[in-house]
Formats: structure tokens, sequence, C-alpha cells
């Protein structure tokens, strides 16, 4: 079975779908593989290391005519047309809002799996790219944080003078959020932290941070791992009881998301006024509305003396890593969806197997 990847276009993406540490693991297994021209040049990888490990270098026609096309973002409609009937797709679809692109891949009978709809079960853990991007999403919005912010994180004694440790308020601890509190904490930050899930107090705490904890009336644990919306009263409560908290903070690391929603406020206008001027906002939630009614979504803003990040695209500034992780997971699902054949491997029906059946797209 042939295997090809396409160079990625949006502006703002450098990583790439297979690595050529991935590419040896897959040709291992039986597979054949194709990346378009330079695909994997922005995120550290030339086409010299991949014809290495035994992959083709491929035109842009080539890569998207393939059986099996495997990315990392949503095509736009543009290549969706270019995709030939019946071929399977792998990436992430945004599959929240089933779009003209959505409706584009459906009508062309494209199998495709949507990276974001893999469950949330043990076995697929290894699979996971929301998982394994939004760890590297919380990674890199420390440094971005500490490179915003013009005092040390860490307590600083020294014979021209000492310096507190900077107060630094995680939002949100899924994934990103725990791995903001370990660097954070490594870099040696007071770092304090809240989720409305719960279950997360011990999760902060074992990390070494101080759990925020509110009272709201109702819990926010909702299916599959994930959080539910609040009723309109708990969200009120929320804002009012983190207010204090927040307004302490020299840096705020936002990552509180629900699927399928707009994020929800957190950070109100008046908190962000309350804050120490120099103080630094990393908005993770940016794409999907932002935390903070402030931030800008791709820009990076000064308001009331505050610094507001909006980056969208953390994990493509740490390119070569998460290219590896989100591979690896590509690795993990594939070899779940093939079997051996008389003739090599052959693509299993995708219902066959709890994982690729919820992943898959389908009309709604
Ligand atoms: P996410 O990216 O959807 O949300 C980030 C965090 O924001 C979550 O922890 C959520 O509880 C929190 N949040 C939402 N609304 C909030 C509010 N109003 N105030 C404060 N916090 C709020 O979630 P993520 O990080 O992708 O995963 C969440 C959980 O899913 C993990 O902690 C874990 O329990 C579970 N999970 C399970 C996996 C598996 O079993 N394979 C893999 C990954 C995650």
């Amino acid at each position: 079975m042939k295997i090809a990847v396409p160079k990625e276009s949006r502006a703002d993406e450098s990583r790439v779908a297979l690595t050529p540490e991935m590419v040896k693991k897959l040709r291992a297994k039986g597979f054949e593989i194709g990346l378009e021209q330079d695909a994997g040049l922005a995120a550290g990888f030339d086409d010299a290391a991949y014809q290495e490990a035994g992959a083709q270098i491929l035109s842009p026609d080539e890569a998207w005519s393939g059986e099996l096309v495997i990315k990392l973002r949503k095509p736009s409609l543009e290549e969706a047309g270019r995709l030939r009937e019946g071929a399977v797709l792998i990436c992430h679809l945004e599959p929240c809002t089933q779009d003209e692109v959505i409706r584009a891949l459906l009508a062309k009978n494209i199998k495709a799996i949507a990276m974001e709809r893999i469950p949330r079960i043990s076995r697929a853990q290894s699979m996971d790219s929301l998982s394994s991007q939004s760890n590297i999403a919380g990674y890199r919005a420390v440094i971005e944080a500490a490179a915003h912010y013009g005092r040390f994180l860490p307590l600083m004694m020294t014979s021209a003078g000492s310096a507190k440790p900077a107060r630094l308020v995680v939002l949100g601890a899924g994934v990103a959020g725990l791995q903001a509190i370990a660097t954070a904490r490594r870099l040696g930050a007071d770092v304090h932290a809240y989720d409305v899930r719960p279950e997360t107090q011990e999760q902060i705490e074992s990390l070494g941070a101080k759990a925020i904890v509110l009272d709201l009336g109702e819990s926010g644990s909702g299916e599959g791992g994930y959080a539910k919306e609040l009723s309109a009263e708990a969200k009120a409560k929320q804002q009012q009881l983190l207010a204090d908290e927040l307004a302490k903070a020299h840096i705020i690391i936002t990552t509180a998301l629900i699927p399928c929603r707009p994020a929800p406020t957190l950070i109100t206008e008046e908190v962000v006024q309350r804050m120490r001027a120099g103080s630094v906002i990393i908005d993770l939630a940016a794409a999907n509305g932002g935390n903070c009614p402030l931030t800008e979504a791709d820009k990076v803003v000064v308001k009331h003396g505050v610094t507001l990040v909006g980056h969208t695209n953390y994990p493509a500034m740490v390119a070569a890593d998460a290219s590896n992780f989100y591979a690896g997971n590509i690795k993990n699902l594939l070899e779940i969806m093939v079997e051996k054949g008389e003739n090599g491997l052959l693509l299993k029906d995708l219902d066959q197997d709890e994982i690729t059946k919820a992943a898959q797209l389908r009309a709604e």
C-alpha cells in the first residue's frame, strides 16, 4: 500500500505529516511512501533525509492523487478537488462544522479519518494527535510567556539584587495546561492552576502547583474526559470568584476549551485592567474565540499595559518534534487500519475497529 504526503499549504504551517524516522518504521511494516518535494523542509527534514529513509519524492499532482493521502491540516477546497474519487484521507478536518470542504470530500466518496475524532480511550492514546500537539503547545506557551515577560520566572538572588518568582496562573488543566504547569515549575515560577473539572485538582498538585478551588454549585465534567458548558449562572460565578486570583497573576496561560463550542470567557476586561503593567496573558484558546475577550487571534497586542498573545499554532513553533509526534500518531493508527494480503497490505473496513469507526467523517 502506497502512502502519499502532500506539502502543507497554510501560511502558518511548518509541520509535516511524516518524518524520516517514521518513514523508516512504516517501510518496515510494508508500506511504500512518497512525499511531495520539500514537504518536510520547513520542519527541518530535507528530501535527501526522506530518500535515505526509503521514501520517494513526488510532484504535487502525484502526491494529491495517491490512494492513501496523509496530511496534517484540513485541505483547502481546491486541494480536496485534487483528491481521487474514493481515496483514503487522514488529517485534521476541523469536523465541528460541515463546511464546503467536508461536503466536497463526502461528495467524492473520500474515506476520511478526522484526527480530532480519535476516541479518548486507552487503546487510542498513542494515536491521539490532539494530545500530542496540545502537550507541545503547553510547553511552548511557557517559553512564549517567558520571552514576553520583562522579569525573571524563578526566584533570583544575586549580588546586584534579588527578584521574586513570577506568579503564573494556568487556566484549564487538560493536556496543554498540565504541560504548561510542569514547564513553568521547571523554570521556577510560582504556579497556581484552575480547571472546572474537579478531578484535575490532584493532577495539578502532583506537579507541584497550587490548585485554585472554586465552589460553582455544579460540576464542569462532561463526557469522555472533556469539560461541559456551564450554566449562565455558574459562568458568572466563576468569573467573579476567579477575578481576585487572576488580578494577582503576572503571567496567565489560559487553555480552557469545550469541544465544538466557543471557548469560555474566564478573564474579563476588568481583570486585565487590574493586572500589573508588564503582565502577560498567553491565550491558547485564541483560535476558538479566546478565554479573554481582549485577545486577538494571531496577534500580540498590549491592552491596559498587559501583553496578550493570541498565536493559534504553537506546535508549528516546535515543528520538528511536533511533526515527529504527529507522524508517530499516524504510524500507530495505520497499524490498526491494514492487514497483510497475498500481494502486500490491504486496507480493512473502517467500521471494523471502534477507533476508525468513530473517527470516520460522515454526513451529519
Ligand atoms: P481541552 O483542550 O478540550 O480543554 C482544556 C481544558 O480546559 C480541559 O481540562 C477542560 O476541563 C478545561 N476547561 C473547559 N472549560 C473550562 C472552564 N470554564 N474553566 C476552567 N477550565 C475549563 O481538553 P484536553 O486537554 O484535550 O483533554 C481534557 C481531558 O481529556 C484530559 O485531562 C484527560 O482527562 C482526557 N484525555 C483522555 C485521553 C485518553 O484517555 N486517551 C487522551 C487525552 C485526554
